[in-house]
């Protein structure tokens, strides 16, 4: 019956406002994330994650003149010295037990690790064939999302239908947040106008264009979703779906037109006010 479903609409929208509110602080987190993971060379586009590099902080004393102080190994590895005392990256020995278990993650095979150390660890070893890999294949090993894997409920017509409002409130919500911290810069003209406008268009906008950052170029690829992924996915069951339908031609990037279409805006000024920013952006 219409009526009873409405209401139990009403009630789920009731049930998510707190929950909502826990989005948006683990999305500012992930945001804080991204920045701090995100390295500088992006160039290509596939969902891996391998080949981030990382910085390892070296062992011992006298940094400056051990050869491990400037050498970058990648995701699971750390740095040791061979025996004739160069540099050499070899897969994490030991991970910090973790036994908080906020730090679990989830492999895209629904594995439970301790940490993503421990992923990353695992990987390497795998990538490596190394004998202590217990894994047919590396490509099993990857994060799916934070937090122990746990059985996902399926996001349903309705709810995805109600996604694109959720979204566009959230994505106000977080703008606001921001600025809050002082941390939307020249974007505060932005909030402005979202603020005046019921469909928060800017606001939506603001959003693709932070979204688009490795390369700045207008699509949001997998790439820079992964993390925002990452840390919603166990959160939202609809967020997936939902990015899905987004990436209208199925390529694997959403561009500004798909990201409008699928938060249900007007198309006339997307692409003028992204630009807008990108500008405005690189003069500050
Ligand atoms: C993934 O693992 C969790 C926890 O073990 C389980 O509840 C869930 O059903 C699994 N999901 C799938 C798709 O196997």
């Amino acid at each position: 019956m219409p009526v009873n479903q409405e209401k139990s609409a009403k009630v789920l929208l009731k049930m998510w406002r707190p929950f909502l509110l826990f989005l948006l602080v683990t999305f500012v987190a992930a945001q804080v994330h991204i920045k701090v993971a995100a390295p500088e060379n992006f160039d290509d586009d596939d969902e891996e994650t391998d080949s981030v590099p990382v910085q390892v902080v070296p062992l011992q004393r006298n940094e400056r003149t051990n050869p491990c102080y400037l050498k970058r190994c990648g995701r699971g590895e750390e740095c040791i010295l061979d025996e004739n005392i160069n540099a050499k990256c070899v897969c994490i020995r030991e991970c910090e037990d973790e036994l908080d278990e906020r730090f679990r993650v989830c492999s895209v095979r629904n594995e439970t690790f301790a940490s993503e150390c421990h992923l990353d660890r695992a990987k390497c070893l795998c990538k490596n064939g190394d004998h202590e890999c217990k894994h047919s294949s590396p490509k099993k090993l990857r994060l799916d999302y934070y937090g122990a894997c746990k059985e996902m409920t399926s996001c349903e017509d309705w709810e995805l239908k109600q996604f694109p409002g959720r979204m566009r409130d959230w994505t106000f919500v977080v703008m606001k947040e921001m600025a809050r911290r002082n941390e939307l810069g020249d974007y505060l003209e932005l909030l402005r106008t979202a603020n005046a406008d019921d469909h928060h268009t800017d606001a939506v906008i603001w959003k693709f264009c932070n979204l688009d950052v490795r390369p700045q170029d207008r699509h949001v690829s997998r790439r820079e979703l992964l993390m925002v992924i990452a840390t919603i996915k166990p959160l939202e069951h609809c967020l997936v779906p939902f990015l899905n339908k987004c990436d209208d031609n199925s390529d694997h990037t959403i561009t500004l037109d798909e990201w409008g279409t699928c938060l249900e805006l007007d198309q006339g000024h997307l692409a003028d006010k992204c630009e807008a920013i990108h500008n405005r952006a690189k003069r500050t």
